[in-house]
């Protein structure tokens, strides 16, 4: 469905981000003909460029980074004509009367902060002392939305300063991915899963997201950061909510964000040794961590695996396991729900004990898979064997329908369209950081470093130990 025609201007309009994520994903959606030809996309940007040297840098980011290739390229002519280009500076005085002549009064108006968070409040104030805050528009902020409580609050305190909540669009991009979303299709949708999910029924729930690559070239971000900061406290995190949150009312931003909102309450503090940090080595030709952030004193995790426990009466018993980390096996990311044993089994002991699994594949891959125990054909007896009901969404819907949307386009689109559903509430991003800074902290009054990993390998062997002394074991990475 295309949505109404916008002005979506881009601050930092020539960074990273726009060149990977944003220019190409809006490119897609004008393919698809969900954007049309009188929206516009306004770059913004202390470079010195003018609307055709910016239409150049997008025609090469589009080239590098839209994965639609020969099918799409008649397309490129058209959408590069709806790019405009304004030398702004945000902490200065040039382009902002440019920037109030290149925007319409009469169509929604979005403004992407692709820019780190030092320069929020510049940005926030000139658009208000330039009128450019319209009560119909949107912003648009990207993580890391701060780097602990205090930080994260101070960030909405200056925003809130000058737009609404209704106003503000936080992206974490794991609320835009196809699975992701399908995670509340699965257990809202279907009768099915529901009424066993609990922790009557379930044993405990794996959450993973492995990565291959290292940091590459964001060492220094990085090692002020770490695994806890990069991902848990929001990927791993958004996920958890997702999969444990109670259902909410109706598909509406504040109703799912407020059951969001619980869990994370809910989560205990976690013990020191529920938590595993890792830090990977030089493997082969790869130089290690240390020396890609370029800090041969770094303590500073590339990996994190913790056990979580959600106070709740939904949740009391079941242990839930985070792990995530960088120079893994593989890039694999997973939520696996175990389910309980059966309370008694009437077969012979030779028949083993089978558990049900439910696995949602996030990437690459994306699916579903549910482990159902049948018995192994032929004349053997009655022996067991767990068998996979697996739904690849490639197989299942086809290439074409699979062929979904980055969650970047996406979560632009619900931008356009006014839905917060998949972002973060103010209140959501506050209450996850006072959850992990005590779990920081805590590392750092121990003086903690992180264990050494093999890159390539699953992360450190004590990360395996936090289950194998529950009597658990990870998935493994594959
Ligand atoms: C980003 C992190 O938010 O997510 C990166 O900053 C990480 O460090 C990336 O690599 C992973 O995203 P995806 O979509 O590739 O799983």
């Amino acid at each position: 469905i295309p949505v109404d025609p916008f002005d979506l201007v881009i601050f930092g309009g020539t960074g990273d981000l726009a060149r990977r994520k944003i220019l190409p994903g809006l490119f897609r959606r004008f393919c698809a003909g969900q954007m049309g030809a009188e929206s516009r996309i306004i770059g913004a940007a202390r470079t010195d460029l003018n609307t055709q040297s910016y239409r150049d840098f997008a025609k090469d980011a589009v080239r590098e980074f839209e994965p639609g290739g020969a099918k799409n390229a008649k397309h490129l002519k058209g959408f590069l004509e709806l790019l405009d280009y304004v030398v702004v500076d945000a902490k200065g005085t040039q382009g902002w009367s440019d920037l109030t002549k290149a925007v319409r009064d009469d169509v929604i108006r979005a403004y992407y902060f692709s820019v780190g968070p030092s320069l929020f409040d510049d940005l926030a104030e000139r658009l208000h002392k330039h009128k450019l805050d319209c009560p119909g528009c949107r912003i648009v902020v990207e993580k890391p939305f701060g780097h602990d409580l205090a930080s994260a609050q101070e960030l909405n305190q200056i925003i809130a300063k000058y737009f609404d909540e209704h106003q503000i669009y936080r992206i974490d991009h794991y609320l835009g991915k196809e699975t992701v979303q399908n995670l509340m299709a699965i257990r809202f949708g279907n009768m099915l899963f529901e009424p066993l999910w609990n922790s009557q029924y379930i044993d405990h729930i794996q959450l993973t997201v492995a990565e291959e690559v290292g940091v590459g070239g964001r060492g220094e971000y990085y090692d002020r950061s770490g695994a806890m900061r990069d991902m848990l406290q929001n990927h791993l995190m958004q996920l958890l909510c997702l999969i444990a949150m109670e259902p909410p009312a109706k598909f509406n931003p504040d109703a799912v964000r407020d059951e969001k909102l619980k869990v994370i309450r809910a989560l205990d503090e976690v013990a020191p040794d529920d938590v595993v940090r890792g830090q990977y080595e030089a493997a082969h030709d790869q130089a290690g961590f240390r020396e890609q952030v370029g800090n041969p004193d770094s303590t500073t995790e590339s990996f994190v695996a913790m056990r979580a426990h959600i106070s709740n009466w939904r949740w009391a018993g079941t242990p839930f396991y985070l792990r995530t980390g960088k120079r893994l096996r593989e890039r694999a990311s997973e939520i696996a729900v175990v389910f309980k044993d059966a309370p008694h089994s009437i077969f012979d002991v030779e028949a083993g004990v089978h558990r049900n699994i439910l696995t949602i594949k996030l990437q690459p891959n994306e699916g579903i898979e549910l482990g159902v125990t049948i018995k192994e054909p032929g004349p053997g007896g009655m022996r067991l064997v767990d068998v996979p009901l697996d739904m690849t969404f490639a197989e299942a819907l086809g290439p074409e329908e699979a062929d979904f949307p980055d969650a970047y386009e996406r979560l632009i689109m619900d931008v356009i369209r006014g839905n917060q559903t998949l972002f973060m509430r103010g209140d959501e991003v506050e209450a996850a950081w006072a959850w992990t800074d005590p779990i920081i902290a805590g590392w750092q009054e121990r003086g903690e470093a992180p264990l050494p990993y093999a890159s390539g390998s699953s992360g450190p062997d004590d990360a395996l130990m936090l289950m194998h002394r529950d009597g658990r074991r990870w998935r493994e990475i594959k």
